[in-house]
């Protein structure tokens, strides 16, 4: 059985009725994907295309005017709970210390917080975040707050989890070590996972596949299968595969 299915989604967002004449737009036209469980998936594609709509439509947030969406097989099409978010603004709390961001999904779904918070403790050392339950998100780098962001989300224990960007508003070295860290505890977990990026290579590190979507309304121009053994930057099939890349992106990139 797949992971996630979406069959033929299609969605518009309505001017409204602001009276001030906007065209209506249209987003997503016609995706059609299925996914492998435990698979790696990267989206990629321009900005404004379309990705953080797909990726509301897949996790039940948006109802697409058109389409289904399939978790594990079962119709979930606008309907929420089935899979582990985490938005591309995904802001802490500032009031609260990090157990406590950890736990706010958990509690949201009703689990007792002496419960979640547990639940959160067990995890901190695989987050890198041992001895930190007590310090407050001001007080932490990038990185860190990034993974007490994914911390949550994987508290959710969903089988599928939606990163939108989460790298991306770190600079390089810290994002090279995340990709690292990413890559070592997604083969602990065993999810499905769902990457949204804009960098190739981060794309190409981490995934198994890599979806390529076109300007907006989003298609499916591409799907590369990561080939095994793509090795790291200096290999000769990571650049030919990048090149590949690149090309579809620029063909995406036109209007
Ligand atoms: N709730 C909404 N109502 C109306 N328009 C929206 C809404 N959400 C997104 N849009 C529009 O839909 C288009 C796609 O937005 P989306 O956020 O999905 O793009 P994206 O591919 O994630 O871009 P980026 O790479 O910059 O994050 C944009 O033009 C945006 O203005
Ligand atoms: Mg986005």
């Amino acid at each position: 059985m797949k992971s996630v299915e979406l069959r033929n989604i299609s969605h518009t967002f309505a001017s409204g009725r602001s009276g001030r004449g906007l065209p209506d737009l249209k987003v997503l036209d016609q995706i059609d994907l299925a996914i492998e469980p435990g698979w790696f998936t990267a989206f990629i594609g321009p900005s404004g295309a379309g990705k953080s709509t797909l990726f509301n439509v897949i996790t039940g947030l948006i109802k697409p005017d058109q389409g289904q969406v399939l978790v594990s097989g079962e119709q979930v099409t606008g309907k929420t709970g089935h899979v582990a978010y985490m938005p591309q603004k995904d802001l802490l709390l500032p009031w609260r210390n990090v157990i406590r961001n950890a736990t706010a999904g958990l509690e949201a779904l009703g689990t007792p917080v002496a419960e979640a918070a547990e639940r959160a403790q067990e995890m901190l050392g695989l987050f890198g975040l041992e001895g930190f339950n007590e310090a407050y998100p001001g007080t932490l780098s990038g990185g860190m707050r990034q993974r007490v962001a994914l911390l949550r989300t994987v508290l959710l224990d969903k089988p599928v989890l939606a990163l939108d960007e989460p790298f991306g508003a770190l600079d390089a070295l810290t994002r090279r070590q995340m990709q690292l860290w990413l890559a070592e505890l997604r083969t602990r977990l065993g999810k499905t996972i769902l990457f949204i990026t804009h960098d190739i290579e981060e794309a190409l590190f981490l995934s198994d596949e890599i979806v390529v979507l076109s300007n907006r309304p989003a298609r499916i121009l591409r799907r590369f299968t990561v080939p095994e053994g793509i090795g790291s930057m200096d290999d000769l099939l990571f650049i030919k595969t990048r090149k590949e890349l690149l090309d579809s992106l620029k063909e995406a990139e036109r209007p």
